[in-house]
């Protein structure tokens, strides 16, 4: 076989084998198919789709590219999330928190930014000394002592789709529901959870931008996650305006802080409080829904949250001064706010140019690998449906370049639409699958 030949074919929209797919994923892992082949694969991919039963050997291989954990020695249940990608969402930093205060362990192997949308990984970069490359035998053993775990992709979990998920962030390659489904389950496989939720975003800031992609995407993910034996479920989440107010990486983790500590903006809270409920329900540590998001709340307002995620950012070697004094974390020397310029409603605040207003500032990557500016991003102010006055502040943008500061205000002064008309607040959910 060669990979050329494998390219071509998916290039001239024909359905790949087996055979054909694990090969190629088995050169992508060793490194001897070379990236501009690769690239040119996904592109492929991206523009021609793949079937169902193409998406599933996809997902195997790249979770058997490396090696797959077996949790049961730590947990007779363990639970993961993962979202499939979007602009402010912090969730993870909250959501694992208040799951494993319940004693019920979360194993999460995070990413970092991809495009537009930020990355777990990246926040949490934001405390000095803060390990996210924990070992296979590191992440079972923390597991185990403390029931939560929040670290990388080790290079032996899924290292295809480490390999993948770094070229496609700078091919154009995001925004394809085979390959996002392959990357977000063939990990969530190998990292061994039994029971995962995904939070399916969709809208402007999303990698989908319709509930009919999302569906398809949050279906296809549900159906592999259930043919390798996992208890899944999606939420479909929206992603039209950003999450929360805060973007950019210490921003973000200081609104987590603020979360945690039971203040923080209500969409990102009653999003947080939902998830963190899906996840104590499939853990089976609630009766019902409506118990499960009244202890997810519980758990922010008692302080049991707060205290087991000082607990992570101690066992993963992180300097917790900055965390109970966030003041101390990375922030940009240039302050400067986006003002309305008229009366009127919020009609949109367009996630896609908040999060690329971001990675102009310095938030996110435009090459693989390179550095990112942790101190930088933006606060949104208002949401959707506010009546705004003339001279209210939208956005503050954090930068560290005035030449930076000038390329993301234009883009801030797009991302919106301020009517006469009074409009609808967005939903926070569109269902579950
Ligand atoms: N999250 C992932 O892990 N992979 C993708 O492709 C998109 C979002």
């Amino acid at each position: 076989m060669r990979a050329v030949d494998i390219i071509t074919r998916k290039r001239d929209k024909q359905e790949l084998s087996k055979e054909e797919i694990e090969f190629f994923i088995k050169g992508v892992t060793s490194g001897s198919i070379p990236d501009y082949q690769v690239s040119a694969w996904v592109m492929a991919i991206l523009l021609n789709g793949m079937t169902p039963q193409e998406t599933t050997y996809l997902t195997l291989s790249m979770a058997h590219s490396g090696d797959i954990l077996d949790l049961s020695s730590v947990a007779p249940l363990v639970v993961d999330k993962h979202s499939s990608g979007g602009v402010g969402d912090k969730t993870t930093l909250v959501v694992a928190p208040i799951v494993a205060s319940y004693g019920l362990p979360v194993g999460k192997m995070s990413g970092r930014g991809l495009g537009f949308s930020g990355g777990t990984l990246d926040k949490m970069e934001s405390i000095p000394g803060y390990r996210v490359d924990l070992s296979e035998a590191e992440f079972m053993q923390q597991l185990k002592e403390i029931g939560i775990v929040l670290t990388g992709q080790t290079s032996d979990l899924a290292p295809a789709d480490g390999i993948l998920y770094g070229l496609r962030d700078v091919t154009g390659t995001v925004p394809s529901t085979p390959l996002i489904a392959s990357s977000i389950m063939s990990k969530k496989i190998a990292a061994g959870a039994q029971a995962i939720v995904l939070d399916v975003k969709l809208g402007y800031g999303a990698f989908m931008k319709d509930l009919k992609q999302a569906q398809e995407l949050a279906h296809l993910m549900v159906e592999i996650g259930r043919l390798s034996g996992r208890k899944v479920r999606a939420l479909l989440s929206d992603m039209n305006q950003p999450l929360g107010e805060a973007v950019g990486n210490a921003n973000e983790l200081k609104e987590a802080i603020e979360t945690l500590h039971d203040h923080g903006p209500a969409d990102f809270r009653e999003h947080c409080f939902t998830i963190s409920a899906h996840m104590l329900l499939l853990g089976e540590k609630a009766e019902n829904l409506e118990a499960a998001r009244n202890m997810a709340e519980k758990a922010v307002t008692d302080g049991k949250a707060w205290e087991k995620f000082i607990q992570l950012v101690k066992a993963q070697k992180g300097d917790i001064s900055y965390i109970e004094h966030p003041e101390k974390l990375p922030s940009a020397s240039i302050h400067e706010e986006i003002k309305a310029e008229r009366d009127g409603y919020l009609s949109m605040v367009n996630a896609q140019l908040v999060g690329e207003a971001a990675v102009l500032l310095g938030a996110g990557r435009e090459k693989k690998g390179a550095p990112i500016d942790l101190g930088v991003g933006i606060i949104v102010h208002h949401k959707v449906g506010t009546e705004i006055k003339n001279g209210d502040v939208l956005f503050t943008i954090y930068a560290n370049s005035r030449e930076h500061l000038i390329a993301a205000k234009t883009k801030l002064m797009n991302s919106v639409s301020i009517v006469k008309e009074k409009c609808d607040e967005l939903p926070l959910f569109y269902g579950v699958i």
